[in-house]
Formats: structure tokens, sequence, C-alpha cells
């Protein structure tokens, strides 16, 4: 392609390191579109003879469906733009050529990398809202559901299981708005900022930036083909994300977990062990806790790559595309997996409630009882509940088994009606403050969270 300047060939080791054609041929849809968008625009504009950009899109077209069946190439090329132009040449001869009259590839490959992204973010998104519908369609059932809430991994307090379910939903949620305005973002188009200067041909940017569905061209030609924020911020995104399905992974593996026995995975998503015949290991959900790490490494990567350069292109920046491609791959794996193991994991409530009563959990209702009731100050009521929680220690039993006179001999204004709050039941049926646990609170939230994770997916308007 720039042979004219050469007289020998590359070396091969040159040709290795500078291809990456194994690599961003993932991309050959975003090329084709790309380049069909500038050859219409360098006709629409008299840059190009018609029937010349005729003979090019339609070549690119029928690339476009060859390439549907057959995939693209693997070889033969340094890079996606190179093998698309070599392709269009072999079809079309010299007026293949033609095409890459005002543009470079460094605006292209900026132009095919923010296309590609967009669809990656599209396509979290659907997922997203999949795994989130699951989790509200059993955050609905499980509404009343008890459970321990856990602070320091210590039981703290009664909870619902649907309120932890929503708990996650809300995680996913940020999520799904990281991944949207990233999209939002990125969605200028660089196709026509040419190597870094811009071109002198009269092109028309809007009509391409439309034509690719993109919001308008960007503003500065340096800055357009320098700029892989999109990457960055697809990445940190993703990478919260992963974290938070690590998070999510991480009580599934402990609630599996012997001690825990809160949930029992389904064969479909359980293995086995070659040695002990009786294990069902949670292996989806520990992967999913594992590539949380790598998509953080990605992100990580990719910034260490980018923060050296000057302005404008380098080929440093070639190095982008590889991180991306890995990150999605995980990240959209974990959601499918997270989403499926979501949909059948079996919960088992008898043994939450069970760990719900350990703990004295509802000591905090008996505090705010006497704070209601009697007027006591909070801190007063707090070291008046402590010795009640002593004498059950002392006893050996729940607060709840407590007897009238039991409670009474610790303070005078402990009568029946507090025994009354110490259930689990009543405890979390009291949390109704806005965004509390209570069963009714929970549904109504499910209501809520359902409406919201309908906008995510397939709100952009392509
Ligand atoms: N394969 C290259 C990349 O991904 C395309 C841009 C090449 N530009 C250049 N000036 N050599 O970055």
């Amino acid at each position: 392609m720039w042979g004219g300047r050469f007289e020998a060939g590359p070396d091969a080791v040159m040709e290795a390191i500078n291809a990456s054609l194994p690599v961003d041929k993932r991309m050959w849809r975003q090329d084709l579109a790309g380049s069909i968008a500038h050859a219409r625009m360098l006709g629409e504009t008299g840059i190009v003879a018609p029937e010349a950009v005729q003979r090019i899109v339609a070549g690119l077209e029928a690339i476009a469906a060859d390439w549907a069946e057959h995939g693209p190439p693997a070889e033969g090329a340094e890079d996606i733009h190179m093998a698309v132009e070599a392709e269009l040449a072999r079809r079309i001869g010299p007026d293949a050529g033609r095409l890459h009259t005002a543009r470079s590839r460094n605006d292209q490959v900026a132009t095919d990398l923010r296309l590609w992204v967009r669809d990656a973010i599209d396509s979290h998104l659907a997922v997203l809202a999949r795994l989130a519908t699951v989790l509200v369609d059993r955050a609905e059932a499980e509404a009343a559901t008890i459970m321990p809430g856990f602070t320091h991994l210590q039981v703290a307090q009664p909870v619902t299981l649907g309120h932890h379910l929503l708990a996650w939903v809300e995680m996913l949620g940020r999520d799904a708005g990281r991944l949207s305005d990233a999209r939002a973002r990125l969605n200028l188009c660089p196709l026509g900022s040419a190597a870094l200067a811009g071109t002198g041909f009269p092109i028309d940017r809007e009509s391409t930036a439309r034509a690719l569905g993109f919001a308008g061209p960007t503003a500065n030609s340096l800055d357009s083909v320098s700029d892989r924020d999109f990457a960055i911020e697809y990445l940190s995104a993703a990478a919260q994300c992963a974290l938070h399905l690590s998070r999510m992974a991480e009580e599934i593996i402990l609630w599996a977990s012997q001690p825990f026995g809160f949930v029992r995975l389904p064969d479909q998503w359980s293995t086995g062990s070659s040695i002990m015949p009786q294990k069902r290991n949670p292996d989806a959900a520990e992967l999913v806790r594992g590539h949380s790490g790598r998509i953080l490494g990605l992100m990580a990567g990719l910034m260490a790559t980018m923060k050296g350069l000057p302005l404008a292109y380098a080929k440093d920046m070639q190095d982008d595309k590889a991180p991306v491609f890995e990150a999605f791959d995980l990240l959209e794996l974990a959601l499918a997996a997270m989403a499926g193991m979501m949909a059948r994991l079996e919960f088992v409530p008898a043994r939450m409630r069970e760990v719900a009563q350990t703990g004295h959990a509802t000591a905090t209702d008996l505090a705010d009882w006497l704070v209601r009731v009697h007027g006591l100050p909070f801190r007063e009521a707090h070291h008046l509940t402590g010795r009640v929680v002593r004498a059950a220690d002392a006893r050996g039993c729940r607060l709840d088994e407590l007897s009238a006179d039991e409670l009474a001999a610790v303070d005078r204004r402990l009568d029946s009606r507090a025994l009354a709050l110490l259930s689990v039941e009543a405890s979390v049926e009291s949390r109704t403050s806005p965004g509390g646990t209570a069963p009714q609170c929970v549904r109504a939230a499910a209501a809520e969270a359902r409406a919201r994770v309908r906008t995510w997916a397939g709100s952009f308007a392509a």
C-alpha cells in the first residue's frame, strides 16, 4: 500500500509485529459500513465520479455478503482496513484505489472501534436487562422470605430475600447507566479527520456521521484520531459491572457452602469433583468472580498503553482492540452465566430463617421500641437492650424465647408488648421506611425496578 517509498520489503519479524488482522478482523462489519458511508459521501460531494462510487459500493456490499457467509480472511494483509481494500481491488480493479481519498486508516480505525464498542454496549445492555429481570421476578416471589442481613459478615438484622435480590438490581442499574453514558459520549464520528490534520477535499462529515448513526462529527481532527477515551470508558464500565457480578458470585458461593446452606445450585449450574463423589461445586460463580479480575486488568492495561502517548496517532494504539474484545467476551459470558444461574438457583428459606434467628438479630427492634413507646434516648435504650441480650445469652435462648417475667426482671418497662416485637417477621414487617426491607416495600420496589429495567435495553434508535 505504501511501497512507493521503499526499496526493500519488510522483515518477516517486522511484518509479524506490525500485523493486526488476526485481532481487528473482528471489526470487518464496522469497517465495511464505514467505507460504504465514506464512498457514498465521496460521490455526493463530487470528489469521486458517481460511476466509480457505484462500483466501489457494490463491491463493498458484495464483500459484506461474502464475509457474512465465510468470514473475513485471517491473513494476507496487515490489518482489516488493508484487507478490505485489497479484496475490493481484486473485485473491481483500479477504482478500488479511489476509496481511500480524503481518508486515513487513523480516522478509519477510530471510527470502526467506536462503532464496535457501541454495538458491544447495546449487547451488554440487553443481557444486563435479562439478568435484572430474572432478579426482579425472583425478588417479587421472595418478598416476604426471611433471611439474615449481614454487616461484617456477622448476622446483623433480619431482612427479606427479595430485598437482597433487589440490592443486586440496583448495582446492575448503575452499570447500565454507566454503559449508556459511555455510549452517548462515544457517539460522535471521527471519520473525515484523515491522518491527523483534516483534509483539503470538500468532504461532508455530517453526511458520513449520520449514515453511521452518530449524533454528529467530532470537533478536532488531532483529538479524533488519538482519542481512545471511549474504549477506556467502556472498559471501566465493564470492570465495574464485572466487579458487581463478582460480588454477587461471591455471595452465591458462600450461600451454597455447607455452613450457610442458603441455596442449592441446580444440576445445570454445578460441577462435580474428579475425586470426591459427593461434591457439587459452584464453578460458574467462581469463574465469574475470576473473570472480573481479568477484566479489571484489561482496563488497567489500556490505560497504561495510552498514558504516555503524544498527539496524535501512534501505533501503540493498535493494541486498543484486544483488551476491548477480550473484556466484551468475558463480560458477556459472565452476564449470561449469572442470568442462567439466578434463574435456577434453589433457595432454602428454612435455613435462611434459622440463621436469621441467631445472633439476637432483632435487638435493634427492642431498642427502637423503648425509644418510641417509653421515650428513652436511643443510647439508653441501646444499653438496656444490651442487658436483655445478656439475659438471653445467660439462659442460652433467643430474645423471643425470654418469658415475660424474665424480660420484666431486666426492666419493668419491658412488658409483653415488647415480646411481640422480637420475632424476625415482626422485625422485617416494621421496616417500612422508603427503601426498607418490609415485604410491602419490596413488592412496590420490584414493580418500580421492573419498569426501570425495561428502559435499559433497546432505547437507542439507530
Ligand atoms: N491497524 C492500525 C490500528 O489499529 C490502523 C491504523 C494504522 N495507522 C497508521 N498510521 N499506521 O491502529
